[in-house]
């Protein structure tokens, strides 16, 4: 067991010391019940992409550097509908999703990368890619290497789904589930993480990249019924860092809710998803 797989101590045994690594004790859920990305989210990504650059570098390595790829749920959407000579490098930080990925025999290079120590030259990647994950490592670390990375001029392109809380029924899990969060953050050894997928406030203070694109639009979302939310919520990692018995207690809390809200249809129900995207730009 590397250092980073690591059990803790304590009563939540799927503890893991690094937090990401928690995902892959859930790996075929994760692929099956995660929601797919917008096909707007993924025109909007090849758009950027494919504007002309404003800058040229003759150490120019990769045309676009996935971080945090996963599964490969976004790069399956993005790396076939890129021009034929652009260079493509899906990376995670984890060897097992990275497997899953490469199944999908992809037209991409693949590699294990931890995002706060990206071995790749300075200046030699022109845009990278960050699909659900960018909040993982919205830390100093992470965007001092990913700007050095990134040619002058490079963009940052973050795609992340995120959940509406409109219904009456939802709010009542969101109690739980910033509960679920809490216990998650307190956990997780880190700071890095944040749960403000939306907005990712981190990057308002990084004085190296600029925000240029910030737009939200209707995401793909899941299948309808309460089962399929509970999949869902099932491969969230606030869920996934719960020992079982907890994790129980939090759904079968939220099943009573659901039953106890007058007109709602637990086969029915659903939860609105939207994309958020956001570019910046490295100084
Ligand atoms: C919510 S998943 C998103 C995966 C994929 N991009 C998708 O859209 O399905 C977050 C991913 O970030 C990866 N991750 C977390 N911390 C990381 C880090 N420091 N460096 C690289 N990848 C990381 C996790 O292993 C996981 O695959």
């Amino acid at each position: 067991m590397s250092d980073q797989q690591e059990e803790t101590s304590g009563p939540q045994s799927n503890l893991t010391k690094d937090g990401p690594m928690v995902f892959v004790k859930h790996l075929t859920e994760y692929e099956k019940y995660r929601p797919d990305y917008s096909e707007k989210g993924v025109e909007m990504i090849l758009e950027e992409i494919m504007l002309p650059k404003e800058t040229s570098s003759s150490s120019l390595k990769y045309e676009i550097l996935e971080l945090g790829a996963g599964s490969g749920k976004l790069t399956e959407l993005v790396a076939p509908k890129i021009p034929p000579g652009y260079r493509y490098l899906a990376t995670d930080i984890s060897g097992d999703f990275l497997e899953m990925l490469k199944s999908k025999s992809l037209p991409v290079e693949t590699a294990t990368v931890n995002a706060s120590s990206i071995p790749i030259p300075d200046n030699s990647v022109q845009n990278i890619l960050c699909a659900s994950c960018l909040h993982w490592f919205c830390d100093d670390k992470s965007l001092r290497e990913i700007h050095r990375v990134l040619v002058p001029g490079g963009k940052l392109i973050s795609l992340t789904y995120c959940e509406q809380i409109d219904e009456p029924w939802f709010k009542e899990i969101e109690n739980q589930w910033a509960e679920a969060c809490e216990m998650l953050r307190k956990t997780l050894l880190t700071d890095v993480y944040t749960s403000d997928f939306a907005e990712l406030k981190p990057m308002d203070s990084c004085s190296f990249f600029t925000a240029v694109r910030r737009e939200c639009i209707p995401g793909k979302g899941i299948t309808p019924g309460l089962d399929s939310i509970l999949n869902y919520l099932n491969t969230l990692s606030c869920y996934v860092y719960l020992s079982d018995d907890v994790r129980e207690a939090f759904f079968s809390r939220l099943k009573q809710k659901v039953y106890t809200q007058p007109g709602v249809n637990p086969e029915n129900m659903t939860i609105p998803f939207v994309d958020h995207f956001h570019v910046f730009l490295a100084k």
